[in-house]
């Protein structure tokens, strides 16, 4: 087998040559993964140093053992990194991999995720989801393995059925129905986060989600765990569903497990179309987000700049309701040309309205105000 070598961070590691990036690639490695890695690296070490003692971290979708490598060599603090994988061939690339970069705090595992989390119960601060696809199959190990106080981080690839291309795969792997419009990123990363809290809240835990992010091909959330049955129970009042309407656009979060939808759209009479259960309450933590903002310059990342952007965005929007307008959308509707966006998020602030930015569309706006008065101004600013 030939050999490429792969700096990222402060660590070099060799994974096997490939001409595509492929699930049957005899080690899997995604170069288009290196921001989630580096994000990864500066959120662990915001964890830590909240928790302001060691930490142990369990990489349990290791493949070439790069994550788990990179998170014992650049973040402080770190008393254990095991990097687990199935395929024999990841753990022998990984044990190489670690040799080479000098970790002794690293220890290579190949088990199924499911038995080593359930084995390990209460062993790991921070437990980090990286399959192929979906995750789905592997939170309850997750969910029974962390303590109070711990880190969940999820990364899933499953876009197509989260953001609603193909809604059976979705209800049969998160038992939600997903949306299918100009925001279905974020009802897909809320469906996520939602499936989370409630397999998390079967083990009397709840989820503090401290930063959420969907880039490309993929989602990713951190969270904090907690535990206790009142604040569980307190917790899920945050699962709902939202109804859209795709003739006007008009869209309402309904909160709660069973609440009362009507059919029709209030506004124009259309037939809602209706994404749940999901996660309706915060998804970013801006206390989180500007302590990741101030480590990230102190890493080696070559992402940098991407990696600012997008947190400067997240961190943006940490306060705002969910669902964001997608301005060429209405303007379409309007049939309109589209404004620049800067005039329109100031007319609405001067409307006395909450305004963002979101990392979720270049085209979107988070705002309390209602669509019609969005629409009068785009109208207004067009004359
Ligand atoms: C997306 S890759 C991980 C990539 C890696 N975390 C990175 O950042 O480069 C998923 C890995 O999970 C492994 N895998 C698949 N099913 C598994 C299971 N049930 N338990 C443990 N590992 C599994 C695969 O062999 C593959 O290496
Ligand atoms: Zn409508």
């Amino acid at each position: 087998m030939d050999f490429l070598n792969v700096e990222e961070g402060n660590v070099r590691i060799k994974i096997p040559q490939f001409e595509k990036v492929s699930s049957k690639a005899p080690v899997f490695y995604n170069p288009a993964m290196e921001l989630n890695r580096d994000l990864s690296v500066a959120a662990l070490t915001a964890y830590q140093e909240i928790k302001d003692d060691n930490i142990s971290i369990c990489d349990a979708f290791g493949g070439s053992g790069i994550r788990g490598i990179r998170y014992s060599k650049e973040i402080e603090g770190v008393s254990m990194a095991v990097v687990n994988d199935l395929n024999p061939l990841a753990v022998e690339l990984a044990r190489e991999n670690i040799a080479e970069n000098s970790l002794a705090n690293v220890k290579v595992c190949r088990e199924d995720a499911n038995l080593l989390l359930r084995k390990c119960r209460g062993k790991f601060d921070v437990v980090d989801i990286d399959p192929f696809g979906t995750p789905s199959p592997y939170v309850e190990s997750a969910a029974a393995s962390l303590r109070a106080g711990g880190m969940i981080c999820v990364t899933a690839t499953d876009t197509s059925a989260l953001c609603g291309t193909y809604k059976k795969p979705c209800i049969r792997k998160y038992g939600a129905k997903p949306l299918r419009n100009e925001y279905c990123h974020e009802t897909g990363i809320r469906i996520l986060a939602g499936f989370l809290c409630r397999t998390f809240s079967k083990y009397k835990k709840y989820l503090d989600f401290q930063f959420s992010h969907s880039t490309e091909h993929y989602m990713r959330l951190y969270a904090l765990v907690g535990k206790g049955a009142k604040n569980t129970d307190q917790s899920l009042e945050n699962l709902g569903y939202i109804a859209h309407c795709s003739k006007c656009l008009n869209r309402q979060v309904f909160k709660g497990m069973t609440p009362r939808i009507p059919s029709m759209c209030p506004e124009c009479g259309g037939v809602w179309d209706v994404g749940g259960p999901l996660w309706c309450g915060k998804i970013q933590n801006s206390d989180f987000l500007s302590s990741i903002l101030e480590i990230v310059p102190n890493l080696n990342l070559n992402t940098e700049n991407k990696a600012l952007k997008l947190l400067e965005r997240c961190y943006e929007e940490s306060d705002s309701a969910p669902t964001f307008y997608d301005l060429h959308a209405i303007c379409r509707k309007l049939r309109t040309s589209v404004p620049p966006m800067d005039l329109i998020m100031d007319s609405i602030k001067e409307g006395g309205y909450d305004v963002s930015r979101t990392h979720f569309n270049p085209n979107g706006v988070k705002t309390d105000a209602p669509l019609n008065f969005i629409e009068k101004i785009i109208i207004k600013v067009e004359k």
